[in-house]
């Protein structure tokens, strides 16, 4: 690369761990044109706002940034280019073209792989681009393969989209329809990242657990060929649905050590009216049933979910059967969350809205519920001895950071020779959010 073509990229990101992933993927598409990245976005020769429209005031959080972000474009005699990408991006391009008439790019998440098109239409004076249509072809086809070193933990997006259509979600609209990607493409791009460094790789998908191979086998399958990679040590995946947790998959949490026992299988709510009104396709018992299949498989598995409170209908009866449920599953983690209505969904229009301070009153019940299981759950760790994977420096000097297989913070007195390695910790003590730990011997497992 010529010195002088240099340009600087900051990449703002908000939301879930896909949109975390499709940030690195834009920046490795404009890295051939010169983008490096930027720490901060003053002096910026590009800004990426990569947005979020699960929940909330997502529209004016964004609007409230650009005005932040139109500073410093002014700052910079207006050079540097402005795009806001994601979900709100896909949603609500046309307003944000109308109401911050200084952003230069609006691009949702299936078209960005045509960045460098979409800069160079932009740089000409005065041009705005606007790119969110579903476009025929695969962005994926179309990515180069990632140049910047991994870290340790790796994400790779398998699987996009959602035709499951709960009552309250957008992402069956911001994301489109459900796509799986091909395995040999999934092969060779955990196998690359695995070369640049990773030794842990969450697959993510909106609904990660529909991820089929064609006449190749689903989830349970495509995990069994992922462990065969020399050099990886650990998988994960996220996020799921209940309803797509198959035998196969099951039987990949019983057969497969590297696939970490804690998984992420949000439930929204316990009470059987308010899961069909949700739209959910599935009871509260089906997802007792499910979670004894897989702690039958993999006894040490521990749970995390989603909780919506609050959603149109719900009445108080249905929120204790929310609490029911928690109580009887115990869950080592958990979000949760005050419904919100999303424009354009079913339930936003829902005449049985429940109040927002009855809302804020139960979200409170629930949360302390999940916290107190989870403070139970880290507590049970301590005297364990866990292999703790070691991801990067710790908090203080002379202290090293690492996951356990529940996907806790670790934090123990090491050298940072480990990093990149497993080894056995003895769980000492917990914080709210983390554990502390002491190295069982130097020697690394993996
Ligand atoms: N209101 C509140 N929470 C929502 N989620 C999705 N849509 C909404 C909404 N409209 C939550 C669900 C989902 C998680 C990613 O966000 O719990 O599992
Ligand atoms: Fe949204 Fe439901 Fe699809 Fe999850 S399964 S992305 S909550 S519509």
């Amino acid at each position: 690369m010529i010195g002088n073509n240099l340009k600087r990229l900051h990449v703002i990101t908000w939301g879930c761990q896909m949109n975390v992933y499709d940030s690195g993927r834009m920046a490795d598409v404009l890295a051939p044109l010169g983008y490096a990245p930027a720490a901060e976005p003053d002096g910026a020769d590009m800004v990426i706002l990569n947005t979020c429209h699960i929940r909330d005031k997502a529209a004016e959080k964004v609007f409230s940034e650009l005005g932040r972000l139109r500073r410093l474009k002014e700052a910079t005699g207006g050079r540097m280019i402005l795009a806001v990408a994601g979900c709100v991006a896909q949603a609500e391009g046309a307003e944000i073209l109308a109401r911050a008439p200084y952003v230069d790019i609006v691009l949702g998440p299936q078209t960005y792989h045509r960045l460098p098109e979409m800069v160079a239409r932009a740089s000409r004076a005065g041009n705005t681009v606007i790119e969110t249509d579903f476009p025929p072809e695969d962005k994926f086809d179309h990515l180069p393969e990632s140049a910047t070193p991994q870290g340790v933990t790796a994400f790779l997006t398998i699987q996009e989209g959602c035709d499951k259509f709960c009552s309250f979600c957008v992402v069956p609209y911001t994301r489109g329809a459900e796509q799986s990607r091909p395995v040999a493409a999934i092969l060779r791009e955990a196998g690359h990242l695995v070369s640049q460094g990773a030794r842990e790789i969450t697959l993510l998908g909106q609904n990660v657990n529909a991820w089929h191979g064609g006449g190749n086998g689903g989830l349970g399958r495509l995990l069994r060929d992922l462990a065969e990679i020399p050099g990886l040590l650990r998988l994960r995946y996220a996020t799921s649905h209940p309803r797509d947790m198959d035998d196969a998959l099951v039987a990949a949490h019983r057969d497969i050590p590297m696939l970490m026992p804690f998984l992420h299988l949000p439930v929204q709510s316990g009470s059987d009216r308010i899961l069909a009104a949700m739209n959910r396709r599935h009871t509260a018992d089906d997802y007792r049933r499910i979670v004894d299949r897989l702690r039958e498989a993999r006894p040490d598995l521990a749970l995390s979910s989603d909780f919506i409170v609050g959603h149109p209908g719900e009445t108080v009866s249905d929120f204790e059967a929310t609490l029911s449920l928690i109580r009887e599953i115990g869950f080592a983690q958990a979000y949760s969350f005050k419904y919100s209505p999303r424009p354009g969904t079913p339930a936003a229009g829902a005449a049985a809205q429940v109040p927002e301070a009855e809302k804020d009153r139960r979200l409170q019940v629930l949360q302390a519920l999940l916290r107190e299981q989870q403070t139970r759950f880290n507590a049970g760790c301590v005297g364990l001895d866990m292999p703790v994977l070691f991801t990067g420096p710790g908090r203080h000097p002379g202290q090293i950071a690492g996951r356990s297989p529940f996907l806790q913070p670790v934090h123990v007195t090491g050298t940072p020779h480990l990093i990149g390695h497993e080894t056995m910790v003895r769980i000492v003590d917990t914080r709210p959010n983390s554990l502390a730990g002491t190295l069982v011997q130097e020697r690394r497992i993996a």
